[in-house]
């Protein structure tokens, strides 16, 4: 189903006091702003999950992701956290292939084709990141190599299996930078991309997909950013660890 979400991508900030206090004041100040089938998902490093869980339990527009998961079912991967385990502490959606995985893990698109499939197996939804360089935007077909992001790490998947994956455009430009895509430039990579998914799996079927943006969203480029038809929300960094932005950015949706 295609839900207007915003995410929040904490990635490694907010100590275990820090991360209680920005849920508390999220839920008390969002919790009003998000009716209907929207969304906010919050994806707090995995140490604070089972306690946020608890705060956002009697908020059901809230929901919980993890910034990562293991491609292994279980066994001996010292350090690794598996899907099972996220969905055994309610955990709805995991991020995949965020692009800091890509450049600082090595991330390859078949793992993470691997990633998504472990993700699905156990009832946790992929949040499936892709976008491109500065130096790929300047000198080569981006939109293909994005486009080839998905068909290598999701097109595998049957009509079912997609229609539980959201998608996360954030190009690697934009993110941590400042330098927000314009309305434009993401909408025109949005509608490649729900093409692109239209010619795999059928209009009908791309049209149930929530395509998100991130890269330096901010309250002021939010409202401009989800107005165009192809973005269905965004998934938020820096802005998301301020509980005053991140709940204009989720009035914006
Ligand atoms: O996953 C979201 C993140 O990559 C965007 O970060 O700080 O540019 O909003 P930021």
């Amino acid at each position: 189903m295609r839900k207007k979400i915003v995410a929040g991508n904490w990635k490694m900030n907010k100590l275990a006091d820090e991360a209680v206090a920005l849920t508390s004041e999220l839920v008390n100040m969002a919790n009003d702003e998000v009716k209907g089938d929207a969304k906010v998902i919050l994806c707090p490093p995995a140490i604070y999950l089972t306690t946020i869980k608890k705060y956002i339990e009697n908020s059901p527009n809230f929901s919980l992701a993890a910034q990562n998961c293991s491609d292994k079912v279980s066994g001996a991967f010292t350090g690794e956290i598996s899907a099972a385990m996220l969905q055994s502490i309610g955990v709805e959606y995991v991020l995949i292939g965020h692009s800091e995985r890509r450049q600082y893990f090595n991330e390859t698109n078949a793992l993470l084709a691997e990633k998504v499939n472990t993700a699905l197996a156990n009832g946790v939804s992929p949040i499936f990141c892709c976008g491109e360089s500065l130096d790929q935007r300047q000198n080569e077909d981006f939109i293909g190599f994005v486009k080839n992001q998905l068909t290598e790490s999701l097109f595998h998947l049957s009509t079912e299996q997609i229609l539980s994956v959201v998608i996360a455009y954030e190009p690697i430009w934009a993110i941590g930078t400042g330098l927000t895509a314009t309305a434009e430039q993401a909408q025109d990579m949005h509608a490649a991309l729900r093409a692109h998914l239209a010619d795999k799996y059928g209009a009908a079927v791309a049209e149930e997909i929530s395509i998100l943006y991130g890269g330096s969203v901010t309250a002021a480029s939010a409202p401009e950013l989800f107005a165009s038809p192809d973005i269905d929300g965004g998934l938020v960094g820096g802005a998301s660890l301020k509980s005053r932005e991140f709940t204009e950015i989720i009035k914006a949706r």
